[in-house]
């Protein structure tokens, strides 16, 4: 296999007040590939993506990004903040700007200081925003503030400000967790398709079994910090959701 984008090594991450999120994970996506990682709430996903993304250092193990550790040097730590886009639940978009400028964000990793500090593009970076605004099909939004946008357009505005940053992998936190049923499906077609034609990998969190199966092309499930199964959907059988979640899976 070529070197995975990301792959993490007997990951261990203990936080300070003695919680033991992850417990020797092993998990590697790699170009392209479009992962979803379930399990119930505390199972430790969204401590993996701050462990991938270099927010969190890891009590043991390593993570690498192209091969090597996150952390190896200052240099390799900016190529991983330039190459790996975020999407969250909350859609984390700056409210005081337009839609265009919180899209021209996604650029500021590879600015100067200062332009991005001033939020200073050139007309050839605001077509590329418009361009991607159109890509997500809201580029007769660009000039609102992101309050005056619903939660799935706000999203699409996060998704175009993700590929206006160019990254080889974008990294999504219950992207679709505060949306209804049919706007999460909406949001997540548009955030896979362009992944998918773009090359970017992609993991997401995900708390919709449903939506995991129908995105991914492989899931990985956590339970308790380790890794409980990782497979592809049609793999996710029954069983594997009773050990996963526990009786209840049914209700999901
Ligand atoms: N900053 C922190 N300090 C201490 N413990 C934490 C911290 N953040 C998370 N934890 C704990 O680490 C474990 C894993 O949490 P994490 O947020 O990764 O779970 P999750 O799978 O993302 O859950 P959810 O589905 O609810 O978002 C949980 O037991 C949680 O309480
Ligand atoms: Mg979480």
């Amino acid at each position: 296999m070529a070197t995975p984008v990301f792959q993490t090594v007997k990951l261990c991450l203990t936080y300070p007040d003695g919680t033991q999120a992850l417990r020797e994970v092993d998990f590697a996506i790699g170009a392209g590939e479009v992962v979803a990682v379930i399990g119930k709430s505390g199972a430790g996903k969204s401590t993996l993506l701050r462990c991938l993304n270099g927010l969190l250092t890891p009590t043991k193990g390593e993570v690498l990004f192209r091969g090597r550790p996150v952390h190896s040097t200052k240099a390799h730590a900016r190529m991983v903040r330039r190459d790996v886009g975020m999407i969250f639940q909350n859609f984390g978009l700056v409210p005081r700007v337009s839609v265009l400028t919180n899209v021209l964000i996604g650029r500021a990793g590879q600015l100067p200081t200062w332009r991005g500090l001033f939020f200073w593009f050139t007309p050839e970076e605001r077509q590329l925003g418009l361009r991607a605004l159109q890509r997500v099909e809201i580029l007769d939004q660009w000039q609102k503030r992101p309050a005056d946008l619903s939660g799935g357009q706000q999203q699409r505005v996060a998704i175009a400000r993700a590929l206006c940053q160019e990254p080889a992998v974008l990294l999504a936190d219950e992207p679709v967790s505060s949306l209804d049923p049919a706007t999460a499906r909406v949001v997540l077609d548009y955030a896979v398709r362009i992944c998918r034609e773009e090359g970017i990998a992609m993991v997401a969190n995900l708390h919709s079994v449903a939506l995991a199966r129908e995105y991914s092309d492989r899931v990985v499930a956590f339970k308790d910090g380790r890794v409980a199964f990782e497979g592809p959907p049609t793999q996710l059988t029954d069983e594997v959701l009773k050990e996963v979640y526990g009786e209840h899976f049914a209700d999901f």
